[in-house]
């Protein structure tokens, strides 16, 4: 270790005082623990730019003090302080503890949403790929990148979004980034508006509605309907952009109907404006045919979609695409030709191998089938054990559900008699904008990461909670 700081060539205050003050805090503030080496004398006299003499005396200043202490042919030493660590006056430690809203305490029967299942990740062939993107015939991986991406990936992911997901679109419209708040920014960047504003489904994705707040735009909540978004709101709102989940409305879990989308492709021709299709896990449908995308029927070129890896393959991979309209891509490659892409390139690497060894369709037939089967589980389950007291909401695609629960508990009392039963649940109304429903609470049941047996026995934990709890 080193000692890094400003010493004053110009204070009255000797150098050796200075340096021995430095050090001296930085024991007594903890900094410096207690058996740490200090470093030797010539290394510091280069590291500091200053004289041997001036270190040896506040070396020695330290020792009399008895803050260090000499180990023969070794060096010096700090020696442990009496007492408590004398606190840091200056800095308000308590502005940096991390307060986020990760659980501290884990549950056995953790309805999260956004949990995957880990037991059936092809864990081997993701390391034997990542190895093989690593070997040094692919020693470009070790440096910068392509800022859509790299161009192999993207050609993957064309011809997947082309075949599974009824998405038009060439590998060269495509922007892959880390997470969709990281492409929602981008694209937020790449609107020249007066007046930014952007309509929001309500209730929606509480992260695309702190992205949109924090890049200054104004909201305008569009209510929802028992189809999805309500279009004539939407008409009656001046915004000209939209934001929406058509394949799985977050957190309702509506598909959007043929019809209802082509209305919202004509508001969009007749405003000139854009769709935002947040298609976050449309990859999971479970009763009837697979729904293409909207940005599929878009003829205008106005639709920008959203897709990510999070949901079927792995949050932690941060790896999610856009795919702009040509207009925005022209004004992204004259914005940010200078930006540099924000998700690893050996992971692309990985991802792409991955893709192209039919590993990543295999995936995601093998997960359909294994969240299709959960998924029965958890409905069928809530049907026979709470029967109607409760009303599942959102039941047809997705690794959540909602439902209502008629018991007069308030979406908190829900909450915590749960937890009461060692079950952990979460509430919905942090998803809406305009906070004027007062509907009956609603609560989110992510199943993704429970096995069908935690998820069968945490329903019956809630029935005990939610009704027989007196
Ligand atoms: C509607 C919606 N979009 C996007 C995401 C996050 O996607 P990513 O992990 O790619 O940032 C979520 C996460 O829950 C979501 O609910």
């Amino acid at each position: 270790m080193d000692f890094t700081f400003w010493l004053d060539e110009q204070s009255n205050e000797p150098l050796y005082l200075q340096l021995y003050q430095h050090i001296k805090e930085e024991i007594q503030y903890g900094n410096v623990g207690a058996g740490t080496k200090l470093p030797s004398i010539r290394r510091l006299s280069t590291h500091l730019s200053i004289s041997k003499n001036t270190i040896e005396a506040a070396y020695q200043q330290l020792i009399s003090e008895g803050y260090v202490e000499s180990k023969e042919r070794s060096g010096l030493y700090v020696v442990p302080v009496d007492g408590d660590i004398i606190p840091h006056q200056n800095i308000e430690q308590h502005l940096f503890e991390e307060d986020w809203n990760h659980e501290e305490k884990t549950y056995t029967y953790d309805f999260r949403q956004g949990r995957i299942d880990l037991d059936h990740f092809p864990f081997s062939i993701w390391r034997k790929l990542s190895n093989q993107s690593l070997l040094p015939e692919h020693k470009d991986t070790y440096l910068y990148g392509n800022p859509q991406g790299e161009p192999e990936l993207r050609k993957e992911i064309a011809k997947y979004l082309y075949h599974s997901r009824g998405v038009n679109c060439s590998p060269g419209q495509i922007i892959i980034g880390a997470g969709i708040q990281q492409l929602l920014t981008l694209f937020g960047q790449l609107m020249d508006m007066k007046d930014k504003s952007v309509a929001i489904e309500d209730p929606a994705y509480d992260g695309a509605k702190m992205v949109f707040k924090s890049l200054g735009f104004n909201l305008h909540p569009i209510p929802l309907d028992d189809k999805g978004i309500n279009v004539d709101h939407l008409v009656r709102s001046d915004a000209k952009v939209v934001y929406v989940t058509p394949s799985h409305q977050f957190p309702y879990g509506m598909i959007l109907p043929y019809a209802k989308r082509l209305e919202l492709l004509q508001w969009m021709v007749n405003t000139n404006g854009y769709i935002i299709e947040d298609d976050y896990d449309g990859e999971f449908r479970y009763i009837g045919k697979p729904i293409p995308a909207l940005q599929g029927l878009d003829s205008a070129g106005k639709v920008v979609y959203l897709g990510t890896f999070s949901k079927a393959l792995m949050p932690a991979l941060r790896m999610s695409y856009m795919v702009l309209p040509k207009n925005l891509f022209l004004t992204f490659k004259e914005k940010f030709s200078a930006y540099e892409p924000t998700v690893s390139k050996i992971h692309q690497k990985t991802m792409q191998l991955f893709m192209e060894n039919g590993h990543w369709d295999r995936h995601i037939r093998k997960m359909r089938k294994i969240y299709q089967s959960k998924h029965l589980t958890l409905t069928s389950g809530i049907q026979n054990i709470m029967g109607n007291k409760v009303r599942i909401i959102g039941s047809q695609s997705g690794l959540h559900i909602l439902l209502k629960v008629n018991n007069n508990m308030s979406e908190g009392e829900l909450i915590e008699s749960a937890i009461r039963h060692e079950v952990k649940v979460y509430g919905t109304s942090k998803y809406w904008i305009d906070k004027h429903h007062t509907e009956t609470p609603m609560i989110l049941l992510g199943f993704g990461g429970l096995t069908e047996e935690q998820i069968y026995e945490g329903i019956v934990r809630l029935n005990k909670a939610w009704f027989h709890s007196s």
